[in-house]
């Protein structure tokens, strides 16, 4: 019986971790759930996963839920007490599926603790990678990814020798814009930036989606997670999200790996590489499913894309203001403050105006990530 800490658990993969578990009941246990301000998704969550404790990092909605849980279940309510859950001898394996580089220092202490890590979180490794990967060195923790694309990859290279990797490619659905006159794009809503077409996810990873900021910060996480240097590292559309990424070898031979567009396929492997764990996930039926097509990359729409080759052959500094910017751009759109356009015009500014230097603590990765978003607010206030 593995017991888990569910750090991001009231989120879209923290709940899609819980169906997976609740399939599973000899296999996984819940240890800690934590989550931010989500009181009513908790007190559910809580009441199918009965855990030790249930921490909820705003103080507010911690203190609303105390009297809402299953008797015995013991609330905390702050992040150092995450940190502590996901570190904690108890526990055998960590979901990090906290948004944003919110979710760094409790994801970090699990690795530096030797877990097992499923890793959904991918800002940790696009702000920290460095660090991220050389503690996961020295602790021995196993690091899996979550992000489809990635669980594809490390399926693909599975018994493969690294070093006849030639290219990874990263497919990408285009999102919900891939198609639209970018002249109108200027004018989207929240709503329309969030309705993805293939998956159902959090606000913040819809919108980079539509961006395709997500597809850098995954090209950045691919970079760590499989020590792979920028050339190798590319990405292709593929509106229908069914072939979730490939890994091209030496001899032209080209791997890739299929699902239905489910994150619970992901999350299950993570969790459990072999022997397979049923996910629930619908089969993939090829005779069913339209057509599977590829195309390139088209930069002038998705110029977050041109910007990412800059902050992969830069230092990390860059990588860390590519995010920071991004995360408070992405809120700025949803809260109405700019438009569409806007978000990866800021980034932009934002990268034009940091150092590129090497980060070698995470003191420092904190003082970049401050600085770009302070930046990022001049930027958005002009
Ligand atoms: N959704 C997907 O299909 C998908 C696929 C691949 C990778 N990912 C990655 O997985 C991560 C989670 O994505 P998601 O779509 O599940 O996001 P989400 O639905 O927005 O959930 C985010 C989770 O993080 C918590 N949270 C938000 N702000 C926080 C803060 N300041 N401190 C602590 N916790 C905070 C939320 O708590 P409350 O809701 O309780 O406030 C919630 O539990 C992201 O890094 C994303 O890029 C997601």
């Amino acid at each position: 019986m593995k017991r888990i800490t569910l750090l991001g658990a009231t989120g879209s993969i923290g709940c899609s971790t819980a169906d997976v578990m609740l399939r599973h009941p000899d296999k996984f246990s819940a240890y800690a759930l934590v989550g931010h301000r989500n009181v009513n998704k908790m007190v559910e969550l809580a009441g199918k996963l009965q855990p030790e404790w249930v921490v909820m990092t705003d103080a507010a909605a911690a203190a609303e839920i105390s009297a809402q849980l299953p008797a015995g279940v013991k609330v905390e309510n702050s992040m150092d007490a995450a940190i502590a859950l996901a570190s904690a001898p108890q526990v055998d394996m960590v979901m990090a599926a906290m948004v944003g580089s919110a979710g760094l220092p409790a994801t970090l202490a699990a690795v530096e603790a030797g877990k097992r890590v499923g890793l959904a979180n991918k800002e940790c490794l696009v702000t920290a990678g460095r660090l991220f990967m050389d503690a996961a060195a020295r602790s021995g923790a196993e690091v899996t990814p979550v992000d489809s694309e990635h669980a594809a990859v490390h399926q693909c290279m599975q018994g493969h020798d690294r070093d006849s990797v030639t290219r990874v490619i990263l497919t990408a659905s285009g999102g919900p814009f891939r198609d639209r006159d970018p002249a109108t794009l200027h004018a989207v809503t929240p709503a329309e930036a969030v309705a993805h077409p293939n998956w159902d996810m959090g606000a913040k990873i819809s919108i980079d989606s539509a961006t395709m900021i997500n597809k850098a910060l995954e090209l950045i996480e691919a970079r760590w997670l499989f020590s792979l240097s920028p050339e190798k590292l590319s990405a292709i559309i593929h509106p229908q999200s069914i072939v979730h990424a490939m890994v091209e070898y030496c001899d032209g031979s080209v791997l890739a790996q299929l699902a239905m567009p489910d994150m619970r396929m992901p999350i299950a492997y993570a969790m459990q590489a072999e022997p397979r764990l049923a996910s629930g996930i619908n089969w993939l039926d090829l005779t069913q499913t339209e057509s599977l097509s590829f195309q390139a990359v088209d930069h002038a729409r998705f110029p977050a894309m041109r910007l990412v080759q800059d902050v992969l052959a830069g230092e990390d500094s860059l990588s860390i203001a590519f995010n920071a910017a991004n995360e408070v751009a992405n809120a700025a759109f949803r809260n109405g403050r700019i438009g569409f356009m806007q978000i990866v015009t800021t980034v932009e500014q934002v990268l034009a105006r940091v150092e590129n230097v090497p980060v070698g603590s995470l003191d420092e990765v904190w003082l970049h990530d401050g600085h770009a978003r302070t930046l990022a607010d001049e930027v958005i206030a002009t």
